[in-house]
């Protein structure tokens, strides 16, 4: 099977240090093909030229995130946009325009943010994924990790996490793949963008296509961390403009 990588991203200042990490795991993992998606009204140069001399199979989207909240108000009170949704819904509805379900194409989906931390263990642990598999993050909700919980069957039965248990699906975007033809076979499956509380993300896109029961658990039976949810400092870069340092030609 084919892994198909979404990742949304955005220009700032280490940008292209997240993109240079996170490809420099990607050319390591077998049979990959990365959706990258920038929240952008365009294709910036900077990604383009990345991505051409990554020698990574991948397609190269854009969508911009609405900046302008009031768009986005209900009842009175503005509601946060969760980041990068926009991005990996247009990715989602580019499988399903360009990939046949009849064709046999067997793959897999992943949603890798530009600045977590993969092992590629994880990307074998998700390729057999039948519906939907799902393993340990590290470093979310408030913990060293969030896991689910196993029964002596296998099953997920709940959540170890601290920060809203009885969601749906408390795991992270880093912590769960998608069988491909499950994606195509559910074509109005979309991450939500209305309604949709901080954590609960992830809830809005599964809730669709599986169910608790369907859960396929990874790394070693959620024991293992393979994926951490790192984030990146924002570098402070106070001198910039200053004593003539002004000048834009050196791509960083
Ligand atoms: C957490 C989750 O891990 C994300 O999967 C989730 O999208 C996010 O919260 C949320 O719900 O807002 P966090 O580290 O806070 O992640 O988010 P970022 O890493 O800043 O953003 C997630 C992805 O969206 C990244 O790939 C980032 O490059 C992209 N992004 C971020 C955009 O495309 N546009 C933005 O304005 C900000
Ligand atoms: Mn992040």
């Amino acid at each position: 099977p084919t892994l198909h990588i979404i990742t949304p991203t955005y220009a700032r200042a280490v940008q292209k240090a997240e993109l240079t990490r996170l490809s420099n795991t990607l050319q390591l993992v077998p049979n990959l093909h990365w959706l990258l998606v920038e929240d952008g009204l365009q294709r910036t140069p900077l990604v383009t030229h990345f991505l051409e001399s990554s020698g990574l199979n991948y397609t190269h989207l854009n969508v911009e995130t609405p900046r302008n909240l009031t768009a986005w108000r209900e009842k009175g009170k503005a509601t946060r946009i969760p980041r990068g949704t926009l991005q990996r819904n247009l990715a989602l509805r580019w499988l399903r325009e360009q990939i046949d379900s009849r064709s046999g194409h067997l793959g897999v989906v992943y949603f890798a943010d530009d600045d977590n931390t993969y092992s590629l263990e994880v990307f074998e642990e998700m390729r057999w994924t039948r519906k939907a598999s799902i393993w340990p993050v590290a470093f979310v909700g408030g913990l060293r990790y969030e896991a689910p919980k196993i029964n002596t069957e296998g099953k997920v039965f709940g959540w170890r996490a601290v920060f809203d248990p009885h969601r749906p699906f408390a795991v992270d975007m880093a912590g769960f793949a998608v069988n491909l033809q499950l994606i195509l076979s559910k074509p109005h499956a979309y991450f939500k963008l209305k309604g949709v509380k901080g954590g609960y993300q992830e809830s809005s896109l599964l809730k669709d296509l599986v169910t608790l029961s369907d859960l396929e658990p990874k790394a070693e039976n959620c024991t293992k961390v393979l994926v951490w949810h790192t984030r990146t400092e924002t570098p402070q870069l106070v001198n910039e403009g200053k004593k003539g340092f002004t000048e834009r030609s050196v791509e960083v």
